[in-house]
């Protein structure tokens, strides 16, 4: 049993919505930050349990706008109880969840109960993006405003795009009327036409059908300037090429109400991923390609596109980084490259995947942790994301130098789809706090996933 007072002793606290970052102590009481002290304290105040953060950084609980929680409907890849689990090691506390379930998130009685299930077995806080269209079809609008009122943060046919132009100049306007974005899936299908990894010399030496980049950037382009049309309010998912960044840059100088995420992977991996060696580019096709779970939409792209996004992230271009947490069971993924499913499981690796952009000197550590926090949080217009006091006691505790293997067997998500599998990433998750309750802490778990011996 937790008190309902604890101090964090003795961290680096990070909290960019406040411009904060010292040695200090945190103090918790009912559940919200009550003090962030000028110093560390002599010692631990009378009456609190103490939650050791030496040589830790100590920052907001992330914040994921794009997580597939696979629940209802596809329990056997993901629960909201295993979900929220691999959340809490990955140092998340709130998740967005991604309306294609099944059924899927597109009425009032499907979101009540998400979000009662969520509150009831959920390690952290599980809030839910609506469908755009009914059935995720495209065809017809959603009840956006029975959505609204049950709690969606945004719309999303995520998985799919809204192909039909003026479905989505109406659910933009709509959707603006009620104060939320529309997330739409960028992909125009015309232009995919059976790809099933990015277009290029990866793709062609494997004999592989390949994605245009220009897949996502003509979906972009169209729906920038049905935002300007409508005055709306867009958010692009897991942005992945440096055409799409461009058109991002400009629609943000004209004032256009345009936010956008990128992923983990799309910052860190190429198409060469594809070839099933942990990016090394073979002389001659090995019998290991081709890695599945290298297979994601959109697709992994090339180095000159990984580099767009990098900039971008670091410029405010692309305002945050969402996971677009998409776990597979292996049987989606142990067939062939043209019958996988696309998704990469991410919420685990997540932070030691971005920390080699700090690390590689991109992107500062403080300015990582807003694009985890305080950027998420401002898009969805709420109070998490942040130290301030009285806010939720939503905490994460990092070492940014540990090395750790990733060992997927050892993952809380019920799947193990990564292509990570055996890499040692160097930033990790210690602890989470939800609530000022301790949900994850790899110093008192059974030894989960092991730590490389550097
Ligand atoms: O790779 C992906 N997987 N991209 C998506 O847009 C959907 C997701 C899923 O639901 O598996």
């Amino acid at each position: 049993m937790q008190s309902n007072r604890t101090v964090i002793r003795n961290g680096r606290v990070i909290d960019p919505s406040q411009g904060i970052d010292r040695v200090a102590d945190l103090l918790i009481a009912d559940g919200k930050i009550s003090e962030i002290t000028g110093s560390p304290l002599e010692r631990a105040p009378d009456g609190h349990d103490v939650i050791d953060a030496s040589g830790l950084v100590v920052a907001p609980g992330f914040i994921d706008l794009h997580t597939h929680l696979r629940d209802p409907g596809y329990e056997w890849k993901e629960t909201l109880e295993t979900g929220t689990q691999a959340a809490a090691r990955g140092g998340f506390t709130t998740l967005c969840a991604m309306p294609n379930t099944d059924p899927c998130q597109d009425s009032a009685a499907v979101i009540d109960d998400v979000t009662r299930r969520a509150a009831r077995t959920g390690a952290v806080r599980v809030l839910t993006i609506g469908a755009i269209t009914k059935g995720r079809q495209g065809k017809n609008l959603a009840p956006m405003g029975e959505l609204a009122e049950a709690g969606v943060i945004g719309f999303s046919d995520d998985g799919d795009p809204v192909s039909d132009p003026n479905i989505m100049r109406q659910a933009l306007s709509y959707a603006s009327s009620l104060g939320l974005p529309i997330i739409n899936h960028a992909e125009e299908r015309s232009l995919v036409r059976g790809g099933v990894m990015s277009e290029g010399e990866v793709a062609t030496r494997l004999g592989l059908p390949g994605v245009p980049a220009s897949a996502e950037a003509v979906m972009i382009a169209r729906d920038i300037e049905l935002t300007a049309l409508t005055g709306g309010r867009l958010h692009v998912p897991h942005v992945s090429t440096a055409a799409s960044v461009a058109l991002i840059r400009v629609a943000k100088s004209r004032g256009l109400k345009v936010t956008a995420e990128v992923t983990p992977h799309h910052l860190s991996l190429t198409d060469s991923w594809v070839y099933g060696l942990h990016g090394e580019v073979p002389e001659t096709v090995p019998p290991e390609a081709y890695d599945t779970n290298a297979k994601v939409n959109p697709p992994l792209r090339t180095a000159a596109d990984v580099a767009a996004l990098i900039e971008a992230l670091a410029d405010g271009t692309i305002d945050v980084i969402a996971t677009d947490h998409a776990p597979h069971a292996a049987t989606d993924k142990v067939c062939t490259f043209n019958e996988a499913a696309h998704g990469i499981n991410v919420l685990e690796t997540a932070f030691g995947q971005v920390m080699r952009l700090t690390h590689a000197g991109f992107i500062s550590l403080p300015e990582l942790i807003r694009r985890l926090t305080e950027h998420p949080a401002a898009i969805l217009g709420a109070e998490t994301g942040s130290l301030a006091k009285g806010r939720a006691a939503d905490i994460v505790l990092l070492d940014p130098d540990a090395e750790w293997t990733v060992r997927p067997e050892s993952f809380a998500s019920l799947s193990r789809n990564t292509p990570l599998a055996g890499v040692t990433l160097r930033g990790r998750v210690v602890a989470t706090v939800f609530g000022g309750n301790t949900v994850w802490d790899v110093r008192t778990a059974a030894a989960q996933t092991e730590v490389a011996t550097s």
